[in-house]
């Protein structure tokens, strides 16, 4: 145990450059984040230490109208991404908001862009449902010369110019981040050349932050040739959801052993299908959810999640800083990643307290 500490603050001290601060803890932390940032190809990482300081000068100047249209509320995530917007678009900097909930439905957010065009608002923020199905509305907003920030999930289009930028996660790299950390866990316990049997919940069928998920989980796996992805369903992101996706496939299935589940609120469901159904969630089967909620942290400490990936929904401060560079005419990347992190059951204790969702 002392030689596995040693080695994890040897190297911890090397990956944050002897930073003389460091606790074991804090160590072990470190270590978990540089390892899997290698594996991370993000262009351009932000999210790290922003603060809620990015405002509009507003001096004598009119309010910035911002259209913004949320996915839904499916989860205690999206509230803390909505929360992180709301807070940002008030008038003291500088904002005057219409928000949209699109209650998960791609036909009404689509109707809320067609109503933030006919208000001539200055700036569109969309986080779509789903990828595809987006070039008409766009091309409608593009023609009235009102630019528009995709935030969170991506939208797939053939003419790029239909956006003007992009703030939110690599999905791909969060599933390809879950394999490694599974398969370094399954090496930790002596079990990397047994044979495992994995199940993957996915949230809503067609949304980038599935898509991405499975794409890097699949791909991920591929990798070893011991792990058997045996099924996939989904719980379209929230927890009722994954509780019936998961009830329904324990009717016939329970020899299994891992499963990756696409966000947390659906990882909760799952966690009591199934204890319902007499499997200890975190023993039986090792659980890797996604989201990093606080509550996720509670489920890590109570050993009913092994490990979760992280997905950044404190979005604001960067739309916002996006926005003063729209109008003020600066040049802005396409394309911007959120820092994110990677939590398992080791570090969840001390980290619970640091967690703002
Ligand atoms: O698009 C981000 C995903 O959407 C989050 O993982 C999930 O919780 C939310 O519903």
């Amino acid at each position: 145990m002392i030689k596995k500490l040693c080695s994890i603050l040897i190297m911890a001290l090397i990956c944050v450059g002897c930073s003389s601060g460091n606790s074991v803890d804090d160590s072990k932390q470190s270590v978990l984040e540089t390892k899997y940032k290698s594996i991370r190809e993000q262009k351009n990482d932000i999210g790290e230490e922003k603060n809620n300081t990015s405002t509009l000068s507003q001096s004598n100047e009119e309010l910035v109208k911002i259209g913004f249209c949320q996915v839904g509320a499916e989860s205690g995530w999206r509230n803390a991404h909505t929360n992180s917007m709301k807070e940002m678009f008030v008038e003291a900097n500088g904002y005057q908001l219409s928000f949209v909930d699109g209650n998960g439905d791609q036909s009404k957010q689509i109707e809320a862009i067609r109503s933030f065009i006919k208000d001539k608002v200055n700036v569109i923020v969309l986080a779509p449902v789903l990828e595809s199905g987006w070039d008409d509305v766009l091309r409608e907003a593009k023609n009235a010369n009102i630019p528009v920030i995709i935030v969170d999930r991506m939208i797939k289009t053939s003419d790029d110019s239909l956006y003007t930028c992009w703030v939110g996660s690599n999905f791909k790299a969060e599933g390809l981040n879950a394999v490694e950390w599974l398969v370094g866990y399954m090496k930790e316990k002596g079990k990397e050349n047994e044979n495992h049997k994995v199940v993957m919940l996915q949230g809503t069928i067609g949304a980038s932050a599935e898509t991405g998920r499975t794409a890097g989980i699949r791909e991920g796996l591929a990798k070893y040739g011991n792990y058997e992805l045996a099924a996939e369903m989904s719980g379209n992101f929230t927890k009722a959801e994954g509780k019936q996706a998961m009830l329904e496939y324990l009717k016939t299935n329970k020899d299994f052993d891992v499963l990756f589940s696409q966000n947390d609120d659906m990882t909760f469901g799952a966690v009591e299908a199934l204890k319902e159904s007499g499997i200890k969630p975190g023993t039986d089967v090792i659980i890797v959810s996604f989201d990093g909620v606080k509550d996720a942290f509670q489920a890590m400490i109570d050993g009913e999640i092994n490990a979760d990936i992280e997905c950044n929904p404190l979005q604001g401060p960067f739309v916002s800083e996006l926005i003063q560079k729209i109008l003020s005419n600066e040049k802005l990347e396409k394309i911007q990643y959120m820092y994110e992190s990677i939590y398992d059951e080791s570090v969840a204790k001390q980290e619970i307290v640091n967690r703002v969702y």
